[in-house]
């Protein structure tokens, strides 16, 4: 069995990314150590302030992106760094070579019920812009050099690509990820969907049309029955499509303060996109790819449809 350490050196990844990586993952342990030990550590609860998109941040929120961004700043690598808990950019060292976003910790609403949550992660290479500019992240998903997530659930699990497979790594109780899923491989059908119903009335007709028919299963136009899971975490959503399949979505929703969805383009959909393109799957907004959409904003939403290729596909057909 492989370390990531190993893993990422047989996949010939540029030492100083090999490094960021490992500086991303050393920091990740110290997370999962405070989320395995909860109310122990002192890490349950809110924080009782908002970030800039209006959420109330709990403690782990805080506490996850502060490990991250002391450990991403301390590193040489970084040219500069964007978290969902930082309203702007943070600027690293000059010469860094790469820059890096984060979700520090996602599913929050999953942290006091002691249910999956995780860190999902991004790395592009830095421009030739100043640090502290949001230009250094307007590069479309498709620029990503590396993406990945870990979920800290029953085991702490990695699920990396640095541009070839999606692979999977389980943390040890020796502090070593060890590579548990060389390839994973997203089957192009599936039935099995994740969404959260309780907008139904909010999405756009054609959406409400496509789950009503997974809905009618076998008796309707789809001719098989399908099941539902939500977790309430992208992350553990996301983390079942590419271990046994399915689709999730996050759709369009035509409430004025969501209207794209809520999941953010940087740091949640294009890492999870990315993932799950290099596992076999699609990963599409509804009128396009995800890894094709030019970031406006830092903190820009975007629907998303990601999973079993032939399923996104039903989805964008069912739009036309
Ligand atoms: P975060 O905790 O980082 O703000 O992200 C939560 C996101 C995502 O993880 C999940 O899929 C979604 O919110 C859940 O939304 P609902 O509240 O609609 O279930
Ligand atoms: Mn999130
Ligand atoms: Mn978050």
């Amino acid at each position: 069995m492989q370390t990531v350490e190993s893993q990422l050196q047989r996949d010939q990844v540029a030492p100083d990314l090999r490094e960021l990586v490992l500086t991303l993952l050393q920091a990740s342990k110290t997370i999962a150590d405070k989320v395995r030990r909860g109310a122990l550590a002192g890490v349950l609860g809110s924080a009782a302030q908002q970030n800039v998109q209006g959420e109330t941040q709990k403690k782990l929120d805080v506490i996850a992106n502060d490990i991250l961004k002391q450990a991403l700043l301390a590193s040489g690598q970084v040219r500069a760094l964007a978290s969902e808990e930082e309203d702007q950019v943070v600027a690293g060292n000059a010469g860094g070579p790469y820059v890096v976003a984060f979700d520090p910790l996602d599913g929050s609403s999953n942290i006091d019920i002691n249910a999956q949550i995780g860190t999902i992660f991004t790395v592009y290479r830095a421009l030739d812009v100043a640090p502290d500019s949001p230009a250094q992240f307007a590069q479309p998903g498709r620029a990503q050099v590396c993406a990945g997530y870990v979920l800290y659930g029953p085991s702490t699990q990695l699920a990396l690509t640095t541009g070839g497979p999606s692979r999977l790594y389980t943390l040890d109780s020796d502090g070593q990820y060890w590579l548990t899923e060389p390839e994973l491989t997203i089957a192009p059908d599936c039935q099995e969907y994740a969404i959260n119903i309780s907008n139904q009335r909010h999405w756009a007709p054609d959406t409400q049309a496509y789950i009503q028919a997974l809905q009618a299963g076998s008796e309707g136009a789809r001719g098989k029955d399908f099941n539902m899971r939500w977790n309430g975490a992208m992350v553990g959503d996301v983390h079942r499509v590419l271990v046994r399949g399915g689709i999730f979505l996050y759709p369009a929703n035509t409430q004025s303060n969501i209207h794209n969805g809520k999941l953010r383009l940087l740091y949640e959909a294009n890492p999870m996109a990315m993932l799950v393109e290099q596992a076999g799957g699609k990963a599409s907004s509804g009128v396009q790819r995800i890894l094709e959409v030019q970031p406006e904003h830092l903190h820009q939403r975007v629907p998303v449809i990601l999973g079993a290729s032939n399923e996104v596909d039903e989805f964008t057909a069912a739009r036309r």
